[in-house]
C-alpha cells in the first residue's frame, strides 16, 4: 500500500508556505479535511493557494485579518500552529472550531504568546477554544514547555521567526521534530540541544525569512499504522508499505510491534526535506505475545495508540499502557473510547486513569460509537477484518479528517464493507 500524505507535515507546509518571500509547491500532500481547514484559514489570512492535483501552491502575498472567525475544524494542529502565526502579526483573530475541538485544551500556547506580547483570550477561565488573538511584533522569550507538545513547540517557533533575538524553548520529553527540520532545510538558524529524559532544548535566531520552495510530503505513518498493526496481527499476513514517513519521533509503534514477535523490516533513506523515508514491510508472526508500552515510548506513538490496540487485541495475554493521560485530550477521550470499543467486540479491557489494560483474544462483532474520533473509527475497522462477526461502526465520516482513501484500501488489502450514510460495517 501506499499511505496519504503525512498529515502534520502537510499543515506545516501550508503554513510555512504562507508566511514565504517565495512561491511554495506542496507535492504528495495529506488531502483530508484537517490539512483542508488549514488551507482554508491561509486563504482567509490572504494566503493565495491553488490546488494542484496532489498537494497546493502558496503564492506570496500580505496578511490581514479575516472579517470571519478562523474555522479550525477538527483539527487541533490547525489551531495551535496557526495561532503562532498570527499571534506575530499585528491584526485581531478568532480561532475556533467544531464541537470537539472546543473541548481541546488552548492554555498550553496562550501562556507563551503572552510571554511573546500578543494579547490572548479563551473560553472557560482561557482554557477552551474559540481563542481570540490581538497580534502584535514577538518578543523572543526562553521558555520551558510544560507538556512535551509538538503543536505547542511549533506555535512558539512560528511566532519566533518574527522575534528579534534568541527563542530558546524546551520540550520535557520526546515529540515530533517536523517543524525543526523544515525550518533548518529553509535555512533558519535553528539550534537543538538532547535533554535528559528525551526531551530537547530548541533554539532559533529570528527575524527569519524563509525562501519558499518545493515540499515532498512522505507518507503518514499515523494512517499506515493501522495497516501495519492489523499486518502483525495476521498469522502469515505480509505488508509492504511504500514512500512511507520514518521519522524517529513517530515509529515507536514498530519496536512495539517487533517486541510483540511481528517481523519488521525498515529500508529508509533521507528525503529532501531532512525527513526519513522509505519502505517499510511487515509479517504477522506464527504468535503474537502480549508486551506493555514502556511509559518513555509512548510520546513516540502517541497518534497510534488507536492501531496498537488492533494488536494488543489479538494478542496472546494482557498488554499495558501507562502514563497516557494526554489520549484523554485528542479527537476524543481515547482511553475511553478504545476501552469501550473493545468490550464492544467482546475483549477484556480495563480503562485505567492513565492507560488501559487489554487481554488480547478473539473478536466477536459489535457495534462501534466513535466518538466522531478517525483514529478510533479505523482502529476498529480494522480489527472488524478480523472479528468472528461485523463490526458496526457508528460514523465513519471523520476519518475523511485525516484519510478519505482509507475504506478503498482496506478493501483492497481484503477488507469486505458495507453499510451507508456513514455508517461503516467491516
Ligand atoms: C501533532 C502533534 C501531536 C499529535 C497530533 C499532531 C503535530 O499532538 O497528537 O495529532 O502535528 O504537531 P501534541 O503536540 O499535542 O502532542
Amino acid at each position: 500500500m501506499t499511505p496519504p500524505g503525512d498529515k502534520s507535515i502537510t499543515h506545516r507546509a501550508l503554513l510555512l508556505g504562507l508566511i514565504a518571500q517565495g512561491a511554495t509547491e506542496i507535492r504528495g500532500a495529506n488531502s483530508g479535511e484537517d490539512c483542508t481547514s488549514t488551507a482554508r484559514c491561509a486563504a482567509a489570512l490572504g494566503g493565495r493557494l491553488e490546488a494542484l492535483p496532489e498537494g497546493w501552491r502558496v503564492t506570496p502575498a500580505p496578511l490581514h485579518a479575516s472579517h470571519a472567525p478562523l474555522d479550525c475544524g477538527n483539527s487541533g494542529t490547525t489551531l495551535r500552529l496557526l495561532a503562532g502565526v498570527v499571534a506575530a502579526r499585528p491584526f485581531r483573530s478568532v480561532l475556533t472550531g467544531d464541537a470537539s475541538l472546543c473541548r481541546r485544551p488552548v492554555d498550553r500556547i496562550i501562556a507563551p504568546l503572552r510571554m511573546m506580547g500578543a494579547t490572548l483570550s479563551a473560553r472557560e477561565h482561557d482554557r477552551l477554544p474559540p481563542l481570540e488573538i490581538e497580534g502584535a511584533r514577538p518578543r523572543a522569550i526562553r521558555y520551558d514547555i510544560p507538556v512535551a507538545s509538538a503543536q505547542v513547540a511549533s506555535c512558539i517557533l512560528l511566532a519566533a521567526l518574527e522575534a528579534e533575538g534568541e527563542t530558546s524553548i524546551t520540550l520535557p520529553g520526546p515529540a515530533r521534530d517536523h517543524t525543526e527540520r523544515m525550518l533548518r532545510a529553509a535555512g533558519v538558524a535553528l539550534e537543538e540541544q538532547p535533554l535528559a529524559g528525551g526531551g530537547r532544548r530548541v533554539t532559533l535566531n529570528g527575524p527569519a525569512r524563509l525562501p519558499g520552495g518545493t515540499f515532498q510530503v512522505p507518507g503518514d505513518f499515523s494512517a499506515a499504522a493501522f495497516f501495519i498493526a492489523a499486518a502483525a496481527a495476521r498469522r502469515g499476513a505480509r505488508l509492504e508499505v511504500e514512500a512511507l514517513g520514518l521519522n524517529p519521533t513517530r515509529t515507536r509503534l514498530l519496536d512495539v510491534l517487533e517486541r510483540m514477535g511481528a517481523r519488521i523490516e525498515r529500508r529508509a533513506h533521507t528525503g529532501p526535506g531532512g525527513e526519513p523515508i522509505g519502505t517499510l514491510v511487515v509479517e504477522g508472526p506464527e504468535r503474537l505475545c502480549a508486551a506493555d508500552v514502556p511509559p518513555d515510548w509512548l510520546p513516540g506513538m502517541i497518534d497510534e495508540v488507536p492501531a496498537w490496540v488492533v494488536a494488543a487485541a489479538a494478542a496472546d495475554g494482557v498488554s499495558r499502557l501507562a502514563g497516557a493521560g494526554e489520549l484523554r485530550h485528542k479527537e476524543s477521550d481515547r482511553l475511553k473510547a478504545l476501552a469501550r470499543g473493545l468490550a464492544a467486540l467482546g475483549i477484556e479491557a480495563l480503562e485505567r486513569s492513565d492507560g488501559l489494560e487489554i487481554r488480547g483474544g478473539h473478536a466477536r462483532g459489535g457495534r462501534i460509537e466513535s466518538q466522531g474520533d478517525h483514529r478510533i473509527a479505523m482502529a476498529f475497522a480494522v480489527l472488524g477484518g478480523g472479528a468472528g462477526g461485523p463490526v458496526e461502526i457508528d460514523d465513519a465520516s471523520s476519518i475523511a479528517t485525516s484519510y478519505p482513501g482509507f475504506l478503498d484500501t482496506l478493501a483492497a488489502l481484503g477488507g469486505e464493507i458495507g453499510g451507508e450514510e456513514g455508517d461503516v460495517r467491516t
